[in-house]
């Protein structure tokens, strides 16, 4: 017996990130949309806890417990005191450590399959308390679709969205770590008074509407600055990217993957193919949003 939970990758249209707290975190206004590139996650019975992975990037994903799928079992098995003698397994398709919840997404997936796969009858809420023990973008791997994230980014308020948007994703080589890139936005802001995040109206509201130009107008990341002094050469890709007939480019979360926002799926093949030809990138993907969060297959 096995259960297999599907779960997106997201990006970031607006990441506003305030000053450091004292916990070390940082509060956001973090507007989430979920696309269509996904990881599946496949749990079944074991002798003991282990986690595999396949994929391209398979080699880079941590099988031990810092593996966010296996510490989402670990708290599941603890709140319905259970053994977490399962099996993980991870079809891995998003970007590992590219500033897309690869990780988070797996989190997510691993509660929601071993929820189903032992019958625990926890309700949504508990779940989501679980996701936001895990990580700050856990919760919103859950839940998918669009999403504001205030706080650290796990208290989620559901967005309405008008319509699909393309996108186009330039998969780096290499990762950036996360705790990396807002260290460094700390070093870039020492001695600013770093204003409090807020949700931008523009990008609400192109997303209400629909409207992909609107939406290009309105995306920033403040992590983006960060993201490029950390890793320079993501420069050149967003700048191959935009000449390449994209609305907009911005480096997804924390990078290093860049994300492009193009009118419709021709745009989004030709900026694929600019980004492959320029060699900015170790791979170019396509992929639209918003979809749904994580289920069971
Ligand atoms: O919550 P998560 O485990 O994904 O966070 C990873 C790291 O990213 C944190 O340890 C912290 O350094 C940084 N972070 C932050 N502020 C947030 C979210 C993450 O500083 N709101």
């Amino acid at each position: 017996m096995s259960v297999t939970v599907r779960v997106p990758a997201k990006v970031n249209v607006q990441l506003a990130v305030g000053g450091a707290r004292p916990d070390g975190f940082h509060d956001l206004a973090n507007v989430f949309l979920a696309v269509g590139l996904y990881d599946e996650v496949t749990v079944s019975p074991a002798d003991t806890l282990r986690v595999t992975c396949e994929g391209p990037d398979a080699s880079q994903v941590p099988l031990d417990r810092t593996n966010l799928a296996a510490r989402a079992v670990e708290k599941l098995a603890a709140r319905y005191g259970r053994r977490a003698d399962v099996h993980i397994h991870i079809a891995k398709d998003i970007p590992v450590a590219g500033g897309m919840a690869g990780g988070s997404a797996d989190g997510a997936g691993a509660l929601v399959a071993c929820d189903a796969l032992w019958g625990t009858g926890a309700s949504r809420d508990e779940l989501l308390e679980i996701c936001a023990e895990l990580g700050s973008d856990v919760p919103f791997s859950l839940v998918g679709g669009a999403a504001l994230g205030t706080g650290r980014g796990e208290r989620l308020r559901v967005l309405e969205v008008g319509g699909s948007f393309h996108w186009v994703f330039a998969v780096a080589d290499g990762g950036l770590s996360t705790p990396a890139v807002y260290g460094e936005f700390d070093r870039l802001n020492e001695g600013v008074s770093v204003p409090e995040p807020v949700a931008s109206g523009g990008v609400l509201a192109a997303l209400a509407s629909g409207d992909a130009s609107a939406l290009a107008e309105a995306v920033s990341n403040d992590l983006q600055a960060a993201a490029l002094s950390l890793r320079p050469s993501l420069a050149s890709a967003l700048a191959v990217g935009v000449d390449g007939g994209a609305l907009a480019g911005i480096v997804s979360g924390s990078g290093p993957t860049t994300a492009f926002l193009v009118a419709d799926a021709e745009a989004g093949g030709k900026v694929a193919d600019a980004l492959v030809g320029a060699g900015v990138c170790r791979a170019a993907r396509v992929a639209v949003g918003p979809v749904g969060g994580a289920v069971v297959v």
